[in-house]
């Protein structure tokens, strides 16, 4: 689940006496550093973490450079910055039943995503582009209102909601098969006095 897996830091530290090297993540002092290079001007250390958790997102990490304890120490502090899969897509109300040209709002939110996920409606393999789009992104959430006019046509066609994270080209998906009914209006028998008939039933859809 987890994509980024590697930190990196470098630090440059100039000095006599030979400083030393401490680096933090979120206050806690780390073991292990590498020393690239040591010439006696300049220290390289890097370190390497791997297992990135979501977790980490935010996180800050220092590195300080201590030659005295007369000073405080030089710091360099970086905050992690993640990208991140999206973790959940679901589309919200699924109406069991639709009318045909009745108005339906259909809600799909997505969770977790770093960028924030970009939500696409699909009907079956086609991207639906009719109807009104509206989308709502804050820092862990994107929320995506579909308000589309049913046709008849559309009846037993599966609609679809992707929620992608461009930058890692990974998705998620949800989806319903849609029932689209046809409204029957009742006329009343002044209208259709045919017969016996008391009322007629006239269908918006054949
Ligand atoms: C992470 O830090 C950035 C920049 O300081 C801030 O805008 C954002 O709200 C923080 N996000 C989280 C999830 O803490
Ligand atoms: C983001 O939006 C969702 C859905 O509206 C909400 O539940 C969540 O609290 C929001 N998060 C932030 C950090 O504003």
């Amino acid at each position: 689940m987890l994509i980024i897996v590697l930190v990196v830091f470098n630090f440059l530290s100039k000095g006599r006496p030979q400083p030393t090297l401490t680096w933090l993540i979120n206050n806690k002092p780390l073991e292990d550093h590498t020393v690239l290079k040591n010439d006696g001007k300049i220290i390289i250390s890097r370190i390497s973490v791997g297992g990135a958790e979501r977790s980490w997102l935010n996180t800050s990490i220092r590195c300080q450079a201590t030659n005295t304890p007369l000073l405080s120490p030089h710091e360099r502090t970086a905050r992690v910055e993640m990208r991140l899969k999206p973790t959940s897509v679901m589309i919200t109300n699924k109406p069991g039943q639709m009318s045909a040209d009745t108005e339906v709002t259909l809600i799909c939110v997505s969770h977790g995503s770093r960028p924030p996920a970009q939500i696409t409606w699909y009907r079956e393999n086609r991207k639906y582009t009719r109807g009104k789009h509206h989308i709502y992104t804050n820092e862990t959430t994107t929320v995506s209102r579909l308000t589309m006019l049913p046709q008849p046509e559309d009846d037993g066609v599966v609609i679809r909601c992707r929620a992608e994270n461009a930058v890692l080209s990974v998705a998620l998906e949800d989806s319903f098969r849609i029932s689209v009914i046809c409204v029957a209006h009742q006329f009343p028998e002044s209208e259709f006095s045919i017969g016996l008939e008391k009322f007629a039933w006239i269908h918006n859809c054949q």
